[in-house]
């Protein structure tokens, strides 16, 4: 057997191992994994020393999404690909979002040109269901599904986009009929709006209200909901961003009476609370998301559900919003009230970093615990694997070389998004990705971006939706 490229003496985890072996590499995919493999004709790169993982899949970011009038996403397809790469990401999953009086169809479209050819790494795109007219649910969903979107979110929030329980259902329906996966976001829209108008009548109008406007219940109320609905439907669903406990246990109340859930949390509930919405200076807008992070013992709780397993995936929701746009964090409308901040916080280059040093270098998680909530589940669940997310022959060589003994901290000046700040300035971490393959090429190696635009749109197989190891 010949190689192109053989990666030498890394730990490379593979499913439920981590050992010291070779990756031989041929026409983009993994050929081989074993000791002293020939290296007759292959590039070998030396990597005792290091951890080779599977390319990080972050299911869960927003790229250049229509938002609020004037308001501008702080990343297109260029920039966040490369922050993700920069970040130890091969592939990427944002969500299509239909503008006022467009199709969901004509949005896929739209949305996939604007990605073809600026793509750093690969990309799957989600669908956002925010209506359910018959076009949409009769004829958009079912064409979009057979042409690899086979993924769904639908949120009980946003004044724009929420839908009614009614609604979710028929959605939920559609999703049952397709067997396509639906992310649920989930607060109650109905509580929120009665305790901001509480808040602004008050005069209470500080970033910090975000997060006090949108309290545990809130989140809790609707996650007990959802699950709720998709029992009624009998259909699995995946809780987006689960932010605290409460929220978490309703999920295991649902898998206690045997219903199939997926759960997704984000570093921002590991590592952040709400007092960040209180910093000064109006640097609290910088930390605003829904749901937005709680205290720590809400933080406990969700490291609690990662080290048990409850969470299968844990993504980003790289959401940037610029702080000094005209329409962005710092504008005069969000300082008149926090009901005006966008909603969102950057976080796709960060995402692995935070997890590996405070996840695996604290002893929290295995490093196969790691590959599965960064990449395999991900890839399983929204029908990539087994081209994606697994060390494995046969699937795709995307591979991320990580020497687990570099010391850093996070600062804006080195980050490569669109963004101009970090929620994590500061933050030190141990453990930082070196290189990264996409299919087989080097993509990254000692902080230089080696090609440009080597991604591209990828199709979503079938969705595994069993429940996951
Ligand atoms: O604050 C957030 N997370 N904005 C992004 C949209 C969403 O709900 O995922
Ligand atoms: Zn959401
Ligand atoms: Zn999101
Ligand atoms: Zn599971």
């Amino acid at each position: 057997m010949t190689f192109d490229r053989i990666i030498r003496g890394a730990t490379v985890v593979t499913g439920d191992d981590a050992r010291i072996c070779d990756i031989g590499i041929a026409q983009g995919r993994i050929a081989a994994l074993g000791l002293a493999l020939d290296d007759t004709g292959a590039e070998v790169i030396e990597a005792a020393g290091l951890i080779a993982l599977p390319g990080g899949i972050d299911s869960h970011v927003h790229i250049s999404q229509p938002s609020g009038p004037g308001v501008v996403m702080a990343d297109d397809f260029d920039s966040a690909t490369r922050a993700a790469a920069f970040g130890g990401n091969t592939t990427v999953m944002p969500f299509c979002l239909p503008r006022e009086g467009e199709t969901l169809r004509e949005a896929v479209a739209s949305y996939v040109k604007l990605a073809e050819g600026n793509c750093h790494i690969d990309a799957a795109i989600h669908l956002i269901v925010k209506s359910t007219d018959p076009v949409t649910l009769g004829q958009d969903l079912p064409a979009l599904y057979a042409t690899g979107f086979t993924s769904f979110k639908v949120f009980m929030t946003y004044a724009d986009m929420a839908l009614s329980d009614r609604q979710i259902l028929e959605v939920l329906k559609v999703a049952k009929e397709l067997g396509a996966a639906v992310m649920v976001h989930a607060e109650n829209e109905d509580a929120i709006e009665y305790l901001r108008d509480e808040a602004e009548r008050k005069g209470e109008t500080d970033p910090k209200m975000h997060a006090r406007t949108r309290p545990v219940p809130v989140e809790r109320e609707a996650t007990h909901r959802a699950l709720s609905l998709a029992q009624i439907a009998g259909v699995p669903i995946t809780i987006v961003h689960v932010s605290n406990g409460e929220a978490l246990d309703e999920i295991r109340r649902a898998r206690l009476r045997g219903q199939v859930v997926h759960a997704e949390t984000c570093p921002q509930y590991l590592t952040l609370t709400a007092d960040d919405l209180d910093r000064a200076g109006f640097e609290g807008a910088k930390y605003v998301c829904s749901p937005p992070p709680r205290d720590t013992a809400a933080q406990a709780d969700c490291w609690a559900g990662i080290e048990l397993g409850d969470f299968d995936l844990y993504s980003s929701d790289h959401c940037p919003f610029r702080f000094a746009d005209p329409e962005g964090k710092d504008a005069p409308g969000a300082r008149a009230s926090f009901r005006n901040i966008p909603n969102g916080i950057p976080g796709v280059e960060t995402r692995l970093p935070i997890l590996f040093s405070e996840g695996v270098v604290k002893g929290r998680i295995s490093l196969p615990h790691f590959a599965r909530i960064t990449a395999t589940n991900h890839a399983r669940l929204y029908g990539l694997a087994p081209r994606k997310g697994m060390i494995a022959v046969g699937a795709d060589a995307d591979i991320v070389l990580w020497d687990p003994t570099i010391t850093r901290t996070i600062t804006q000046s080195e980050l490569h998004h669109g963004a101009d700040y970090t929620p994590w300035e500061g933050f030190a971490v141990t453990g930082w990705p070196v290189a990264t393959f996409l299919r087989g090429e080097p993509l990254i190696r000692d902080g230089v971006l080696l090609a440009e635009g080597r991604g591209g749109v990828i199709d979503c197989g079938q969705p595994d939706l069993r429940a996951l190891p």
